[in-house]
């Protein structure tokens, strides 16, 4: 696939910056946003460390969404209107992918949906129809995204209303050495962000930290 201008917003935590990994490691050009400039300079020399090239670069969550091609949103649910307030306005026309899951912190192994259906449904109203917004990796622990290289035992649920960008982000879970499957329209994402509190019922039950899911019955290419 072409090399892409990724941001990752929220790219100093857990999840973003193991995405943000894989798709560096995979030649894309990433930028990690963050709400302070130093923090997302410290996160992007770590991953560079890691990586042993200099490819990753920090910045602001507002200026690495604005120079971006795609742009990936991993941050906690309390700060998801939040982060997609500040970058609405240089996001239009852009693939938006929201790995955001709307965890309740009072007991994070229930499912409680906002009140719009879903993070990503949200994401969709407060960006606007222009914006192509994705949801996906929702079910991907960080756990597995940190060991760079090895292919991962879980599938990605990718949801969205358009098909090309929901096909970008399939072959940018295959760059990052993981399963994807179109799962429908955006809607169908409530189910995908519930089956994280499903999944994180699952860890506590039998100690593990990356339980996942896999689809069955279909042919893999
Ligand atoms: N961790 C996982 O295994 C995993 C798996 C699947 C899905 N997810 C989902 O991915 C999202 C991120 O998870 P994570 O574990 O990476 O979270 P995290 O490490 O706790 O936070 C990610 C980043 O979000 C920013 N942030 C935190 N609190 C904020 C606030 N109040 N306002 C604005 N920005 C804030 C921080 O960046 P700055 O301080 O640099 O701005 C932080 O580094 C969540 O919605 C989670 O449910 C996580």
């Amino acid at each position: 696939m072409t090399r892409l201008r990724f941001a990752v917003l929220g790219g100093t935590g857990k999840e973003g910056s193991g995405l943000a990994l894989r798709w560096a490691a995979a030649g894309h050009e990433v930028t990690l946003g963050s709400r302070e400039l130093d923090k997302a300079g410290r996160a992007a020399a770590e991953l560079n460390t890691t990586l042993g090239q200099n490819s990753v670069r920090g910045m602001v969550n507002r200026d690495a969404a604005a120079q971006a091609e795609v742009v990936v949103m991993a941050v906690p649910y309390a700060a998801h209107a939040s982060t997609l307030e500040s970058v609405r306005d240089v996001v239009q026309g852009k693939v938006f992918v929201d790995v955001t899951v709307p965890l309740d912190p009072a007991n994070v192994r229930r499912v409680k949906m906002p009140a719009a259906g879903s993070a990503s449904l949200e994401a969709q109203q407060l960006l606007g129809e222009t914006v192509r917004v994705v949801a996906a990796f929702q079910n991907i622990s960080a756990e597995h995204l940190k060991s760079l290289g090895r292919e991962i035992d879980c599938d990605v649920l990718v949801c969205g209303n358009n098909s090309d960008a929901k096909n970008l982000v399939i072959e940018l879970a295959q760059a990052a050495h993981m399963r994807a499957w179109d799962a429908g329209p955006i809607e169908n994402a409530q189910v995908v962000e519930g089956l994280t509190s499903v999944l994180i019922n699952l860890n506590i039950k039998h100690k593990v930290k990356a339980s996942g899911i896999r689809i069955t019955g279909i042919q893999r290419s």
